[in-house]
């Protein structure tokens, strides 16, 4: 079997962690593997399973001789070095935001649209988090009943703000329970001018605000995203709230279909679904929680009921790991993919 030469850029971060786990647990045929990062990580020895690897810092000249690249190091990072990587021939799966709806990136999660990878130039994108797990949980509904129109809300876990978000929920909670005033710093968004507490909070932003329409970021993702990955003008809105959860994201998400909706149909396509696992016993109060599923690669949909009034609407609750699922496994699957497809 050929084994490629493979590199993780932001090898130190919450989801780069997770790629290098995933290359091993599902047995990415590498001949070897870089780990790079910010200079501030230059030297730093990381061990997976015995294996040890000392961090590089990430320059233009990181990427000679590089197969495949999976970067997680921020949209501003991808901008700066991708090119580089790109002239030397490097195939590179990006994790970051910033090439995601470039008309020639393929958006892709592999039981969904992996059609699209053969188009590739040498950059595939991987879907913002809340995305992939709800085009993963609503493909075969849409395939079946034709989707118009989705309404989801989102309860988003810390580590989505990356490990200085997850500090902070550590920080602030024994903070609270000392009996002293949180102190914030990073969410709900390290960019933006004011930071407001998540210990036993909610906070309604992630990203950025678009002023323009009152959206954030985030939810804008959400919109443009399933759009382009279900390459139709599917209707999409979207809240989107920060919980006070380490880790996994959860959704209710709400769709209105073409064809009316027959409940049993719905269970039969949820529990064939490539990559997601129907967990829905109410009589056993049997649904997702995202702490059953920390670590684990699949989308799990529960809760699933029609809606009283329009026979046409379904609605669910949709919950995965997002630093597998949504980031580091679906992108190390787009890997797989590509060579099951003879692209890579
Ligand atoms: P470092 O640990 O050296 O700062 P997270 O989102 O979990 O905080 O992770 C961000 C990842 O991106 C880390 O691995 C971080 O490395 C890396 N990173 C951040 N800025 C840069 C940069 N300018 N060049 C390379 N890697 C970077």
């Amino acid at each position: 079997m050929k084994t490629y030469k493979v590199a993780i850029v932001g090898a130190t971060g919450a989801v780069g962690r997770e790629m290098l786990r995933c290359i091993f647990q599902f047995h990415f045929p590498y001949e070897s593997i870089k780990l790079l990062a910010s200079s501030r990580s230059k030297g730093k020895e990381i061990e997976y399973e015995g294996h040890k690897f000392i961090v590089e810092e990430l320059t233009e000249g990181s990427f000679a001789g590089i197969d495949v690249a999976f970067w997680s190091a921020g949209g501003s990072v991808s901008a700066k070095y991708m090119e580089y990587a790109v002239k030397a021939g490097c195939i590179n799966i990006d994790n970051t935001s910033h090439f995601r709806m470039d008309p020639n990136v393929p958006l892709v999660v592999p039981e969904v649209n992996a059609y699209a990878l053969k188009n590739h130039k040498g950059i595939i994108a991987n879907p913002n988090c809340t995305t992939i797990q709800m085009v993963s949980a609503l493909n075969r509904l849409d395939e079946y009943f034709d989707i118009e129109r989705i309404i989801v809300s989102t309860y988003q876990a810390v580590s989505g703000a990356g490990v200085a978000g997850m500090e902070e929920l550590y920080r602030q909670s024994q903070e609270v329970l000392d009996g002293k005033e949180p102190v914030a710093k990073t969410l709900p968004c390290a960019s933006d001018k004011k930071h407001y507490p998540i210990a036993f909070n909610c906070i309604p932003q992630v990203d950025v605000f678009n002023l323009d329409n009152r959206y954030t970021k985030e939810e804008m993702k959400m919109v443009n995203e399933t759009k382009k990955i279900f390459n139709k003008d599917i209707k999409v809105n979207a809240t989107c709230v920060r919980v006070p959860v380490l880790r996994g994201h959860s959704e209710s998400v709400y769709i209105e279909t073409k064809k009316p909706i027959d409940l049993d149909k719905a269970f039969e396509l949820l529990s064939h679904s490539h990559g997601v696992e129907l967990y829905d016993d109410i009589e056993n109060q049997v649904y997702p929680m995202v702490n059953l599923f920390i670590g684990d690669e699949l989308v799990h949909v529960g809760r699933v009921r029609k809606d009283l009034d329009n026979d046409h609407a379904l609605s669910m609750w949709v919950v995965a790991d997002q630093l597998m699922k949504g980031a580091a496994y679906n992108s190390v699957d787009i890997g797989l993919k590509m060579i099951e497809m003879g692209l890579l």
